[in-house]
């Protein structure tokens, strides 16, 4: 799945997960009509696949018979089948549709018997996956309210999008405290086309919360308000050529960061997300919409080339990272540059805990030198 090298797991300390949300699962386009896959989130295994008429399933990928895994069965396009009992599921639901050695004698009634599934849908060409609390249900057929499916912020009608995605051996704390920390650019990115370690200087940003009601029911985080982006960068300078370009950074639980960049009616959106594959690695996925600079040959495979080493960077430091988090040290979070990341503990505590108080008590400039 990922176009970046793969790594060798080296786990680092597990993380608390947050259940009851949307997570990218896999990228749809590996889901064929008829075909079906099997992918780890927050350490459940799934079973995801595409039916005949087109829909996406998402299952847990255990039998609720004796638990053997349902993708060491079938799939005919509109039934899994179990191969230990040949007990038939319908996928959406979940739903027993047949159990092969019941008699007319049996009264079992095998339609009221459920493997879990979950809610699955397709937005930006992630499968996102709806993974209830543990204990609260089948998700597919709860029929509770969902909140909202994350998406890339989009500006017009045509557009271009492309993806990005990286394993990270680290807990998705550390992987998401690192998709906000400003500090590592000058160090981690250096490169002639972004940014030297010498252009380190002074910053002032203004940030403010943001309260549940936006981005959809529980999902509060905080947003780094419009500015004018780095003028050391090569690409706003690009950008830049269209009149003044101001950037919006938001973070909003449990992982999606993101940026908007606008320039008159030209934009470029990512929405970058760190989602737990188990409780002790993660993978970040970064999807990218934009109508800027249609008109140069080769710019899609040349920001996502140029986007693959930037996130290449990003993993390789985690890599290193995650060899020295196996000897459990002491961490430090220093202000201002670690601020975003003492809001994001605090923020993440609060919705695991249900108690509602955001770390912010309104807008907030910080200062570091990045
Ligand atoms: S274990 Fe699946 S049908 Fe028996
Ligand atoms: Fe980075």
């Amino acid at each position: 799945m990922s176009e970046l090298v793969e790594i060798a797991a080296v786990p680092g300390p597990p993380a608390e997960l947050v259940f009851g949300d949307w997570y990218p699962a896999i990228r749809a386009g590996e889901l064929r009509r008829g075909r079906t896959t099997t992918a780890l989130l927050l350490g459940h295994p799934l079973l995801l696949g595409r039916k005949s008429d087109g829909s996406l399933f998402a299952m847990r990928d255990l039998c609720p018979h004796r638990g053997i895994p349902l993708s060491a069965g079938w799939f005919d396009g509109e039934r899994v089948t179990c191969k230990y009992h040949g007990w038939s599921f319908e996928p959406c639901t979940g739903q027993c549709t047949e159990i092969p050695s019941l008699t007319d004698a049996d009264t079992l009634d095998a339609t009221k018997i459920f493997a879990a599934a979950y809610p699955c849908q397709q937005r930006d060409g992630h499968a996102w996956v709806y993974l209830p609390e543990p204990g609260a249900g089948m998700g597919a057929r709860s029929g509770g309210e969902l909140p909202p499916l994350p998406e890339v912020p989009k500006f017009s009608a045509r557009y271009r999008s492309a993806h990005l995605s990286a394993d990270l051996p680290c807990n998705v704390d550390h992987g998401i405290i690192g998709l906000m920390d400003p500090a590592h650019g000058p160090f981690v990115h250096q490169s002639w086309w972004w940014r030297s370690r010498g252009s380190i200087h002074a910053k002032e940003k203004h940030f403010e919360p943001i309260r549940d009601d936006e981005h959809g029911g529980r999902n509060a985080g905080f947003r780094m308000a419009a500015h004018t982006p780095s003028s050391n960068s090569l690409p706003y300078k690009l950008l830049g050529a269209h009149g003044p370009v101001t950037t919006t950074i938001d973070f909003v639980l449990p992982n999606r960061r993101y940026e908007t960049i606008r320039c008159g009616d030209k934009w470029f959106a990512t929405l970058t997300t760190v989602t737990p594959v188990t409780p002790s690695t993660c993978r970040i996925d970064v999807c990218a919409a934009w109508n800027v600079l249609a008109w140069v040959p080769f710019f899609t495979p040349l920001l996502k080339y140029f986007g693959a080493i930037f996130v290449r960077q990003d993993q390789q430091t985690m890599v290193e990272q995650a060899e020295g988090l196996r000897y459990g040290p002491a961490l430090m979070l220093i202000d201002d540059a670690d601020k975003p990341a003492k809001w994001y503990f605090a923020l993440k505590q609060a919705r695991l805990r249900g108690t509602g108080e955001h770390p912010m008590p309104g807008p907030v400039t910080l200062h570091w030198r990045s």
